[in-house]
């Protein structure tokens, strides 16, 4: 007699010990087959054959791994480019954005294998939970979801490196790292132990990317990045994939001491937590790509624009990445964009990164307007009937306060 079928289950899979022991689990305790998906979206990482090895040696019916680094890039960083994306002014959503991409092969395996479950190794408490999840059931909202961190009793580390090495799953030898740490292209996100005391300095050894500003070189680096249509194309005059690019800003204003981030940042699901953010290629493009947009975007859609980069950000931020409002917002982020085309000069120093100049052949900076000197071309006389009229509505009220103010003649 054949046996029944076992229904499956796709796991996001990273190779570190909870989600090892989330593929143990779902086939001891849910009874599920667990195909475990690997994405590679530029973290650092233990190399991929090791790490898919590992998931069919704990039991994994089969482990798929995707280099998902261009499409990270070509369809999510340069549309968080577009928007200047800065969640509370501040975080360039370094996790907020891989989720989105992670979540999109979660669902296409779930079909491929016929899966009718995924799974993610997110704790209860933070927004990644909110991403994986509100991601899934937007693409299909027929697929279950499991959140084994969420029910399972192994509530300490001991308590599941024990579960883990009583079944024979890899656990770590040396001691667990302090932090809990997210790292893509986009940058490096570090939480928990000493950091969650807010008033407390973040230990020099938690950074990766960023040297101490105060090593960076004595002598200031310049760098020209040139933009086609708000996406970066070069460096110092070569051309460049935005990849590439990201990779060399990363490694340069990293040397610096440029992209550290330290915050208080407040969740979707309503708890404020201290963040640490290393995000250098990012930080210095969102900063020449504003500079760029200031040359050459027509004042009132720039101003609009402001509101609605912020709107991208906290819809981004609180897992709506596959939404229709956000999809919205990214069709009128494009339209932006075409405008913005041109060059942004850079200086990195002791942990700066200044813009010093813009060009740009389609820029809306007028010499002959913006000079005071000899080659003046603004009507000045203009001016006097453009203020009477605009202050018009404003004069008139002025005029009715001063009558009912006390001692004005009129009480
Ligand atoms: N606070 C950031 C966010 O919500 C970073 C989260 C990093 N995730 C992690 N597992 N360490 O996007």
């Amino acid at each position: 007699m054949s046996k029944q079928p076992k229904d499956k289950v796709v796991l996001a899979y990273s190779g570190g010990l909870d989600t090892s022991v989330m593929i143990k689990w779902l086939i001891e305790e849910r009874d599920l087959d667990v195909i475990a998906l690997v994405g590679d979206v530029g973290q650092k990482r233990q190399d991929l054959d090791f790490i898919r090895q590992k998931a069919l040696d704990i039991g994994a019916m089969e482990c798929v791994v995707i280099d998902m680094r261009a499409e990270f890039v070509n369809e999510y960083l340069t549309k968080a480019l577009a928007a200047n994306a800065l969640y509370e002014n501040k975080y360039p959503l370094v996790s907020a954005l891989s989720r989105p991409v992670i979540v999109k092969y979660l669902v296409e395996t779930a079909k491929q294998f016929d899966a009718q479950y995924v799974a993610h190794g997110c704790t209860g408490k933070g927004n990644d939970q909110v991403r994986f999840e509100v991601g899934t059931i937007t693409l299909n909202p027929e697929l279950k979801i499991l959140a084994p961190v969420r029910e399972w009793d192994l509530l300490t580390r001991d308590q599941e490196m024990e579960w883990a090495a009583a079944r024979g799953i890899p656990v770590p030898t040396t001691a667990a790292d302090p932090y809990s740490i997210d790292d893509n292209i986009w940058g490096r996100a570090i939480e928990c132990g000493i950091l969650e005391d807010p008033w407390a300095e973040p230990p020099a050894d938690i950074y990766q990317l960023t040297q101490d500003p105060d090593k960076g070189p004595d002598a200031p680096q310049y760098l020209v990045v040139g933009f086609e249509k708000g996406i970066p194309c070069s460096l110092d005059g070569q051309e460049m994939s935005f990849q590439e690019i990201i990779e060399n800003l990363n490694e340069i204003g990293g040397m610096h001491g440029y992209g550290r981030i330290d915050v208080i940042e407040n969740r979707l699901v309503g708890l404020k937590s201290r963040e640490i953010y290393e995000t250098p290629g990012a930080l210095a493009l969102i900063e020449a790509h504003k500079a760029l947009e200031d040359l050459t975007l027509e004042r009132d859609l720039l101003h609009s624009k402001l509101s609605i980069e912020q709107e991208w950000a906290v819809q981004v931020y609180n897992g709506h990445w596959f939404s229709p409002l956000k999809q919205a917002l990214d069709a009128f982020l494009l339209s932006t964009q075409k405008a913005v085309t041109g060059e942004v000069r850079l200086k990195f120093w002791k942990g700066t990164c200044l813009v010093v100049g813009r060009r740009s052949d389609v820029s809306l900076y007028d010499f002959g307007l913006a000079t005071y000197g000899e080659e003046d071309s603004f009507d000045r006389q203009a001016s006097k009937g453009f203020i009477d009229i605009f202050g018009l509505s404003v004069k008139t009220w002025a005029i009715q306060q001063r009558k009912l103010a006390p001692g004005s003649g009129e009480d």
